[in-house]
């Protein structure tokens, strides 16, 4: 299948309590690049290999989390389409007008059953990686690949009740494929469901919770494993706080860590994974292996990782 409709995670828009704070973690440490100051002190980030303006969004507030995740549609037909469908589907849809939102297409947004606000857009200025399109190489100038060396935004896991209502959504009106989900193993309940709309293992999960909005992670790809001992080395060295070290997870396959911002935002960095395509089976993990699908390499299971969310 070539990859139309919901092509991928292009923004994630964050509330931080101290944009000084959440400059130097984002900008300094993990090198994202600041592409511009907007409305209302909001920071934009871009990671280098990315085309499109920014990925990035962070807000000053009073409590951390997510204000909304955006994905990118092929094409303004993709979302004159999908409106009703969504609407069909049950949810309320919001247009919102070009430029509304930066350098950014017309929008629609939607609340997701598990409270989540979701937007989709087609258009994004594109600013480029710093190679060009033409005799591009494949090495940027000396400090565009900095800090932890992110290549691009990549997933985010969310959490929030009515995880099953949100992977009907998915497949049925966005046509994503559930790649894997993690079961109780008793009830068989859901309690982590992870779509793809791409060849990557996953492009957005969801783990059950009992509250709704909430904010479990957002993860940016690294080019190699050693790039995630690379990060685990500045992570030690600056003191930011570590979730979990570096690992593989069971999902995804995936060699990972996760840290805080200074707000207490969960962030990953990762690299590797498996190839998914469209007949790829659903792979199904359940309790009794809770260890194994989050943690292979120890096959622990970390309660801060299970529990703390924004
Ligand atoms: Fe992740």
């Amino acid at each position: 299948m070539a990859l139309r409709g919901l092509l991928r995670l292009g923004e994630v828009a964050i509330r931080v309590l101290d944009m000084a704070a959440a400059r130097e973690h984002y900008g300094r440490r993990l090198g994202l690049h600041e592409v511009m100051q907007g409305e209302g002190g909001r920071v934009y980030y871009k990671a280098w290999d990315e085309h499109d303006h920014h990925c990035l969004v962070l807000r000053e507030a009073d409590s951390a989390g997510m204000d909304y995740f955006a994905f990118k549609v092929y094409d303004d037909a993709t979302l004159t389409e999908l409106a009703p469908k969504i609407e069909a589907f049950g949810l309320k849809v919001e247009h919102i007008a070009a430029g509304v939102y930066p350098y950014s297409g017309r929008r629609l947004q939607f609340r997701l059953p598990s409270g989540h606000l979701m937007q989709l857009y087609a258009h994004k200025e594109q600013i480029g990686n710093t190679l060009g399109t033409r005799n591009p190489g494949v090495m940027p100038d000396e400090g565009v690949i900095r800090g932890f060396r992110i290549n691009r935004l990549d997933h985010c896991l969310l959490g929030g009740p009515n995880i099953d209502q949100n992977a009907r959504l998915f497949r049925e009106v966005f046509e994503f494929d559930l790649s894997e989900r993690l079961i109780d193993v008793d009830s068989e309940a859901s309690l982590a469901l992870f779509l793809s709309c791409s060849t990557k293992p996953h492009d957005v999960a969801f783990v059950l919770q009992p509250e709704e909005a909430r904010f479990h992670h957002v993860s940016f790809l690294l080019e190699s494993t050693y790039d995630v001992i690379h990060a685990a080395d500045l992570i030690g060295k600056y003191r930011i706080p570590v979730d979990v070290g570096p690992n593989r997870h069971g999902v995804t396959r995936g060699a990972t860590i996760y840290f805080f911002d200074p707000s207490g935002n969960r962030n990953e960095v990762f690299s590797g994974g498996y190839v998914h395509y469209p007949d790829t089976p659903t792979l199904t993990w359940d309790t009794s292996e809770l260890g194994a699908a989050t943690f292979a390499q120890d096959n622990i299971p970390r309660e801060s990782f299970l529990t703390v969310l924004t």
